[in-house]
């Protein structure tokens, strides 16, 4: 039985991964900043444990206490919607402590496991804003295009020990806690001077139908888990795929 370490579980993509997994029979360690036992199905393959990304010796212990692990999902994120000006350095780094150094931290932590072995992937979520750049994202864009970068380079220098990387790359998915979590990060709104370009976005995305599901990401996660044949980067969610192809 394979067991998946996914974190950020409290909620949205995170969640519906965890679930997804123990409706497939693998042992899952679900982390989450704060362990909630109501979130998910009892199960005897199923353990939660406290990982904060940005706390190294919160992951120490998670890792540690989690024991091997086949799949390690870096899910956990943090967003932001701003003008740069209206961005400061504090938020920008709060972004990459999570976003981009969380991710960095976690692959690292469990890299030597699966080394040995010579077996596992390592399943990094990113955005579909790396795929087509939009305004008023510019610090979350970099913070994900970093992994993306990140991943593409680790995947060849870990090709020899057959430990596998993958992006997972989602749209917009309106139904998950992320709009709200990051405008708890924007407490004075937009910048006069970006007022209008602020309403454009909010019109545009008003307009557009296609949006990512959780179980979108769910799928593309479990894919690229279990499919070695599937290519390194995996757009998922409607609004994603069709960026993709574009
Ligand atoms: N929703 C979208 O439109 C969208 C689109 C593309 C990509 N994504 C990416 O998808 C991932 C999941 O987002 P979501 O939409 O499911 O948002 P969400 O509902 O806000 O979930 C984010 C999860 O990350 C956790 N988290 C935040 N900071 C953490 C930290 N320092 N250590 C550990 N966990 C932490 C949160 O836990 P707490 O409960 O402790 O805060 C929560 O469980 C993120 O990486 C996000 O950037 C989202």
């Amino acid at each position: 039985m394979k067991t998946v370490m996914v974190t950020g579980c409290s909620s949205g993509f995170g969640l519906e991964i965890a679930r997804h997994f123990l409706d497939r029979d693998w042992r899952v360690v679900a982390t989450m900043r704060t362990p909630r036992e109501d979130v998910l199905p009892r199960s005897d393959r199923l353990r939660l444990l406290a990982l904060d990304v940005t706390d190294a010796e919160s992951i120490r212990r998670a890792v540690e206490a989690a024991g091997p692990i086949d799949v390690l999902v870096n899910n956990a994120g943090i967003g932001m919607l701003n003008a740069l000006e209206g961005t400061p350095m504090e938020t920008v780094r709060e972004i990459f402590e999570t976003n981009t150094l969380g991710t960095i931290a976690m692959t690292q932590a469990v890299l030597p496991q699966l080394r040995r072995r010579r077996s596992g992937v390592v399943v990094n979520v990113t955005s579909s804003v790396t795929l087509r750049s939009l305004p008023l994202l510019s610090v979350y864009t970099a913070s994900k295009a970093a992994v993306n970068a990140f991943t593409e380079s680790l995947a060849l220098e870990l090709q020899p020990f057959d430990v596998r990387m993958r992006l997972v790359l989602p749209g917009r998915a309106p139904e998950t806690r992320f709009g709200d979590n990051a405008r708890t990060r924007m407490p004075d709104g937009f910048p006069e001077a970006y007022a209008d370009l602020a309403q454009r976005v909010f019109a545009e995305w008003a307009q557009s139908s296609a949006v990512t599901r959780s179980l979108d990401v769910a799928e593309a996660v479990w894919r690229a888990a279990t499919d070695p044949s599937c290519p390194i980067r995996l757009a998922a969610g409607a609004d994603a795929v069709a960026l993709a192809g574009s």
